[in-house]
């Protein structure tokens, strides 16, 4: 029993990783610190810009900026985390990986698992958004296409059930019926996981190609949106700033969250960098302070150019544009959007095969998902599974659905990085020149006192309004306390590095904003998880071959 213990947490070492990293994998090495930048840009800035935004913004009101920075804090402090394991574990497989050395075997697969709801359920949510998008952009062009090939079939039951009028019910009411079942499906939405298959599966370099192109594209419209929109901006939208309290702030944390995710795909790309340690780090902490500017201000402009309570649409650039009047930005937004979401979708379904095939070399997945392709020199077999994973469930999900499962998976992920971080023992080396080394502050102090504090503000002075609606009766919040109390006394005790503290709490607080729903389908995931890891990873590992 004891043995069956001890293997759920065997470790892989680290220089076991980097020796290994030494052979040739057979990915082609061509990606520079810009690449390696625009292709964070790349998958940060989409659906979650173009999509989420609008419903976080209705719930949250103008105060919903508090949240991007609440975010842009948790993903900074968790990208200098990703950065350090990058640069001590340069091999594909990102979180998953860093897992493996400072977790163990168990955690490793959980955060395998968990990953596939970041990169391959995000990703339905994009194609979703992406399609909503599209079809606004061809309709422009007065192409139609019927509703029922341009919805998906559960929102569109829904609305049928509820009886709301609109282009779900009318999908309902119109779509052809084969064999008793109603013929509703998102075509766009398969459409462009099929094209983006193909591309990842024919190569990096054309992907690599394909993205920056995008990149540049979304990056100058949403320059225009933002200068266009800013001479719409009146101030008396910005009152009331906070109009749902804070708790309002916070419901909109699966898709203001969303909008970050990205960055860390960069560390996916390692086996494919010129120079993964100077370069990963730097591409990740580059697109991050970016994209959390662009944010901002995006925010703020669509805040101010409309009311808050016009927004809970699922394409408010469009939409502000619409209500002013703007009809020749409401096209430029729509090619924005197909554009920027496009690229997610192609990083996305570039991270997922690089993860299956780290864990395929480790023996928790079958052979087959680490095999390269003789000419295109990418993970084939990977990248074709991946097309299946996002393209299937697009018949049967709805985006709400995939829009909060990716965003607490991906949390999940998030809390184990930082946690391995500090569980690692502590990097000594002195700095390389262009080598990322964390900065060592230490939280001995700094941690307990900020704790003491805080906690005295929150129960005991009612001067913090902010957070105090938000608090009572929340029984995550209560866990959360629980555990920043637990990290407060481990840090005065090990002397902790206080960065990955701080990413560990950010995460952690951004967990609290998810709704039971989410938590009960995680838990099952994650169970489902655990049966696959027994019975498969757990005889197949590579590690079983090794004395511990
Ligand atoms: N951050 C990415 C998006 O918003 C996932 O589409």
């Amino acid at each position: 029993m004891g043995f069956i213990f001890n293997n759920l947490f065997r470790r892989k070492s680290v220089s076991a990783i980097t020796d290994a990293e030494g052979h040739e994998s057979g990915l082609h090495r061509v990606l520079t610190v810009r690449d390696l930048t625009f292709f964070g840009i790349a998958a940060i800035i989409g659906a979650g810009s173009f999509s989420s935004i609008g419903s976080a913004c209705f719930s949250g009101g103008p105060a919903v900026i508090f949240l991007f920075i609440i975010c842009a804090i948790a993903c900074g402090f968790t990208a200098m985390c990703y950065a350090d394991f990058a640069t001590r574990v340069p091999a594909s497989g990102s979180a998953y990986t860093y897992a493996y050395v400072s977790f163990g075997e168990l955690a490793a697969w959980i955060i395998g698992w968990a990953l596939l709801m970041e990169y391959s359920i995000g990703n339905i949510y994009v194609a979703f958004s992406w399609s909503g998008y599209f079809v606004n952009l061809i309709e422009s062009f007065g192409l139609h296409i019927p509703v029922w090939l341009t919805n998906n079939y559960s929102d569109a039951h829904q609305a049928f059930l509820d009886g709301t009028s609109g282009k779900l019910s009318q999908a309902w009411s119109t779509a052809p019926v084969i064999a008793g079942l109603k013929i509703i499906v998102d075509t766009p939405a398969v459409m462009i996981n099929i094209l983006v298959t193909w591309l990842v599966y024919v190569g990096t370099k054309e992907s690599r190609n394909a993205s920056n192109v995008m990149v540049i594209i979304k990056l100058a419209i949403i320059l225009l949106v933002i200068i266009v929109g800013a001479s719409y901006v009146d101030i008396n939208n910005w009152t009331p700033f906070m109009p749902n309290q804070f708790s309002g702030v916070m419901a909109g944390v699966s898709g203001v969250f969303f909008a970050y995710i990205g960055f860390d795909a960069v560390s996916t790309l390692a086996e494919e960098s010129k120079n993964p340690q100077r370069d990963l780090p730097r591409g990740m902490i580059y697109s991050l302070i970016i994209c959390t500017v662009v944010f901002i201000i995006l925010a703020l402009v669509l805040t101010g150019m409309v009311s808050y309570t016009a927004l809970n649409v699922s394409d408010p650039l469009a939409e502000v544009f619409a209500l002013k009047g703007i009809k020749w930005m409401l096209f430029i937004v729509s090619i924005a959007a197909v554009v920027a979401m496009t690229s997610v979708i192609l990083v996305f379904q570039m991270g997922q095969p690089r993860i299956w095939m780290a864990m395929s070399r480790d023996g928790l997945l079958p052979k087959k998902f680490a095999e390269i392709h003789p000419k295109y020199k990418t993970p084939a077999f990977s990248t074709l599974i991946t097309g299946l994973v996002v393209g299937i469930p697009i018949f049967f999900t709805t985006p709400k659905f995939v829009l909060d499962f990716t965003s607490i998976g991906t949390l999940f992920a998030f809390v184990l990085v930082c946690g391995g971080v500090l569980i690692l023992p502590r990097n000594m080396d002195a700095k390389e020149k262009g080598k990322f080394k964390m900065p060592y502050i230490n939280s001995k102090y700094i941690i307990p006192f900020i704790t003491i504090i805080s906690l005295i503000v929150i129960f005991y002075n009612h001067v913090s309004m902010v957070v105090n609606d938000y608090t009572s009766y929340n029984f995550p919040m209560i866990i959360f306390y629980i555990v920043w109390i637990l990290l407060a006394v481990f840090s005065f005790i090990k002397s902790y590095s206080l960065i990955p503290v701080l990413g560990l709490l950010s995460c952690c607080y951004l967990l609290t904003g998810m709704g039971w729903t989410n938590w009960m389908m995680f838990g099952i995931w994650l169970v489902i998880g655990l049966v696959v890891y027994l019975l498969y990873g757990y005889k197949k590992s590579k590690l079983n071959d090794v004395v511990l």
